[in-house]
């Protein structure tokens, strides 16, 4: 297909309709006119930005092939996340080149089997504070389910990867990340917004934020430095501290380690939070599911502290967490700009174009996932997902770019769920279906507020 001789201009939307979707872009809604973008033109269309700027939107299983693994190189993480860097600095997701790959192979370690069976400890710890005082409390009555989920996987952060209690500082962080995020998030994959130093409203908050959260991870980098870590030489945020460049023998710079951990502290617990809150939604919206995982669960674990081998017997729950990120990928674009002229499916692709790749659109194209909005756990049944195109479904991006955090989440994902559903099961849920927003990562539109109804006692 992309051997054709000439190239075939990409689709998209002139004119009324180019300025119709740009003006819905200002609202401050990204995700709304390019699920309309996408029925109109299908997984491959253009859309021309202001001041020039290409954005080319590709969902096609062999477009994300081509740009994350045939022709990685022409596609960087270049001006395209210069947004998420006024948050990230130049950490292990914004970085690039030769930096990105030591800083990665440093990392890399942390991230392994073996360590994941040692944090598996701290998780179970971190999940059976919150399900006990979900069971002290005078029947947990409603909770708000985002809340809830954040909290706890910031917490998991915390004790994994740098050693810490952060809860002290989880309300402060929380608030900053959100204050950021949406601040990003307005700002687009073109970042378009008034220069950062302009003391306007939003840029106010976003400063502020900033400030917080810079004094949140200088406190983390502090307190670890001055012992309080448990198991400090085992975590994380102690490898970068004793990593010594090959080259010059000087350690990271204050500036370098504040990137790395606030981009672990973010990337770590924000999209595990979001997949755990849609899974407690479709637990209460699909009894059936329900308590199909449940009984699994059941079956498999037979205590509150699981080992990793009874957590990797779950199936069903697997599957329904895999059901969760195709309908819910946390990081519903992976943005990149074109370093060269490429052509993509006979299409052309200008130099400089910014190019997103989208699990959220590709995850819902009916000619790979049969009638896409309907939630079915079982399209991941082996038998089921064995012919499907090896990148249509990525919600931890694919290729040398992959989640490092992959297998560490999808093991807390499991952990979490069975721990609490081993105590409760949530109240159904109905009324109309709670649609998503893409604020940094895909988020409710509205508060889901669960009900968990005990099962068994302690
Ligand atoms: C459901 C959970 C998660 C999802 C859906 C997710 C998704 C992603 C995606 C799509 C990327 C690629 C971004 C890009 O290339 O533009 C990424 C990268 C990354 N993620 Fe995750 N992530 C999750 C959990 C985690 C966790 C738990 C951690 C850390 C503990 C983490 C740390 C990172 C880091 C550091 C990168 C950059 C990797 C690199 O480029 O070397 N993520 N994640």
């Amino acid at each position: 297909m992309e051997q054709e001789a000439a190239s075939r201009e990409l689709p998209g939307p002139t004119g009324w309709a180019l300025l119709r979707t740009l003006a819905l872009f200002l609202h401050g809604d990204l995700l709304s006119p390019f699920e309309r973008l996408f029925d109109s033109f299908g997984p491959v269309f253009r859309l021309q930005l202001p001041l020039g700027h290409d954005l080319v939107m590709l969902a096609h299983p062999d477009a994300v092939e081509h740009v994350l693994r045939s022709k990685q190189e022409n596609y960087v993480k270049g001006s395209v996340y210069d947004g998420a860097r006024l948050l990230l600095g130049n950490g292990l997701v914004t970085s690039e080149g030769s930096y990105w790959q030591s800083q990665r192979a440093l990392a890399n370690p942390a991230f392994r089997p073996s360590k994941l069976e040692q944090y598996l400890v701290a998780m179970t710890d971190c999940t059976r504070q919150l399900v006990s005082s979900w069971e002290r409390g005078a029947g947990p009555g409603k909770i708000d389910a985002q809340e809830a989920m954040t909290r706890l996987t910031m917490a998991i952060v915390g004790r994994t990867l740098f050693g810490l209690d952060l809860d002290q500082q989880s309300d402060r962080a929380r608030e900053g990340f959100d204050t950021a995020l949406s601040a990003i998030g307005r700002r687009g994959p073109a970042n378009l917004q008034v220069p950062l130093w302009l003391p306007t409203p939003g840029n106010l908050r976003f400063r502020k934020a900033l400030r917080d959260l810079d004094t949140i991870v200088y406190d983390i980098i502090g307190d670890f430095r001055s012992g309080q870590a448990e198991g400090a030489d085992q975590t994380l945020l102690g490898a970068y501290l004793t990593a010594r460049n090959p080259d010059s023998g000087e350690g990271m710079s204050d500036q370098q380690l504040r990137d790395e951990v606030i981009t672990l502290y973010l990337a770590g617990h924000e999209t595990t939070a979001s997949l755990l809150t849609w899974a407690l939604y479709w637990l209460g919206r699909r009894p059936d599911i329900a308590e199909q995982v449940t009984a699994e669960i059941d079956a498999e674990i037979p205590s509150d502290s699981p080992s990793m081998e009874e957590l990797k017997k779950l199936p069903h729950t697997s599957r329904f967490i895999n059901e969760i990120l195709r309908l819910y990928p946390p990081a519903w674009t992976i943005a990149r700009n074109a370093v060269e002229e490429d052509r993509v499916l006979g299409y052309r692709i200008p130099a400089g174009a910014i190019v997103m790749l989208s699990p959220y659109l590709a995850h819902r194209w009916g000619q790979v996932w049969p009638d896409p909005s309907r939630f079915d756990p079982d399209r991941f049944a082996p038998d089921v997902a064995r012919d499907r195109h090896p990148f249509a479904y990525f919600p931890f991006s694919l290729g040398s770019r992959i989640c490092i955090g992959m297998q560490f989440s999808l093991m807390e994902a499991r952990l979490v769920l069975a721990l609490i559903l081993r105590r409760f099961r949530v109240q159904g849920l109905s009324g109309p279906e709670v649609r998503c927003v893409a604020a940094g990562t895909l988020r409710p539109d509205r508060p889901i507020r669960i009900e968990l109804v005990r099962r068994r006692g302690g």
